[in-house]
């Protein structure tokens, strides 16, 4: 197989592009597809400063190297999770990225910080691991990017991972969830903009790029999400990829163009509803939010200070 630019030997086969690629161009490939995502959705601009949710694994590093390659102000966010040797290596990988190439990682903790982790949060809150890791995630991401005066939040979720979710909204008609399946979120009072630059690129190619670029990632998934529907949508849109190369750029793309804004009006939270929860000012639609609820039930506390940082107007 030649590279498809270069006729040199290719290294990697793109079926869904009907090409290979050599090293160089393979790069090459990753950059413009990112670049392209940021511009066709209007993500951010170089005067931007961006916070990267970084987890060790080779999505969300391959992102941060990519958006620092293409010259934006790419900080990175380590948020510990208390999921024993898994967030160990996850924390170290992150961190000896951020150190060979000279980045800030900003570093946060759930066990240290609020005193719980996610296998006791889930297990005190009657909730599945990964609904309780996903709702601190985006509550400490969301008040560390406002914190820190960023402008924007990016995420490494990658193709796979949003024809994924999609699939698994569709297959239940989730249209409040179908509503809010945007690459680019914009920024509310109390919500920084969050965006997801990979949504051209698939896991194997995340893979490839870490690979040549000699990024050491952890390999390991989290221990916690084994078995659940997710990875069973994952494995089932694997399949239907491998008999049709392409199709799940066309499913996840086609209803971003052709479906998406029939969704709009399914969206149930509105910004009036909210005002500032009681324990750490973040906006809610009650008197305390859910985060600070898991941290209550799982035996934690809230640290009074960072209240002040995501000012809604009370009702
Ligand atoms: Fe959140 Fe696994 S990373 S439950
Ligand atoms: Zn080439
Ligand atoms: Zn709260």
């Amino acid at each position: 197989m030649k590279c498809r630019v270069c006729r040199g030997g290719a290294v990697i086969e793109l079926r869904r592009h009907n090409a290979g690629f050599c090293p160089e161009h393979f790069l090459r490939f990753c950059r413009d597809q990112v670049a392209k995502a940021i511009a066709e959705f209007d993500m951010f601009t170089p005067e931007d400063r961006v916070l990267v949710a970084v987890s060790g694994g080779k999505d969300s590093l391959a992102l941060w190297d990519i958006l620092t390659e293409l010259g934006y102000q790419a900080d990175g966010f380590y948020l510990g999770l208390g999921i024993g040797e898994y967030s160990e290596r996850s924390a170290s990988a992150s961190r000896a990225f951020a150190e060979q190439r000279g980045l800030t990682l900003v570093e946060r903790s759930l066990p240290d910080e609020f005193g719980f982790d996610v296998p006791g949060g889930a297990k005190a809150a009657k909730r599945a691991p990964c609904s309780a890791c996903g709702m601190s995630k985006r509550h400490v991401f969301d008040e560390t990017a406002i914190a820190g005066g960023y402008d924007v939040l990016a995420t490494g979720h990658n193709l796979d991972d949003e024809a994924a979710v999609l699939f698994g909204n569709v297959l239940h008609w989730h249209t409040e969830y179908l509503a809010r399946q945007q690459p680019v979120l914009a920024a509310r009072p109390g919500f920084p903009r969050k965006v997801k630059p990979l949504v051209r690129l698939g896991e194997r190619e995340m893979a490839a790029w870490c690979v040549l670029r000699s990024i050491d990632y952890i390999v390991e998934e989290c221990p916690m999400a084994a078995g659940n529907r997710h990875l069973a949508y994952k494995e089932a849109l694997n399949e239907v990829e491998e008999r049709s190369p392409g199709s799940k750029f066309d499913f996840y793309h086609g209803f971003l163009r052709r479906a998406a804004e029939g969704f709009r009006h399914s969206e149930q939270v509105d910004d009036v509803d909210l005002q500032p929860c009681s324990t750490c000012g973040a906006p809610t639609p009650g008197e305390v939010c859910a985060f600070c609820r898991l941290v209550e039930r799982a035996g934690g506390s809230v640290p009074v200070t960072l209240g002040a940082t995501r000012q809604v107007e009370p009702r």
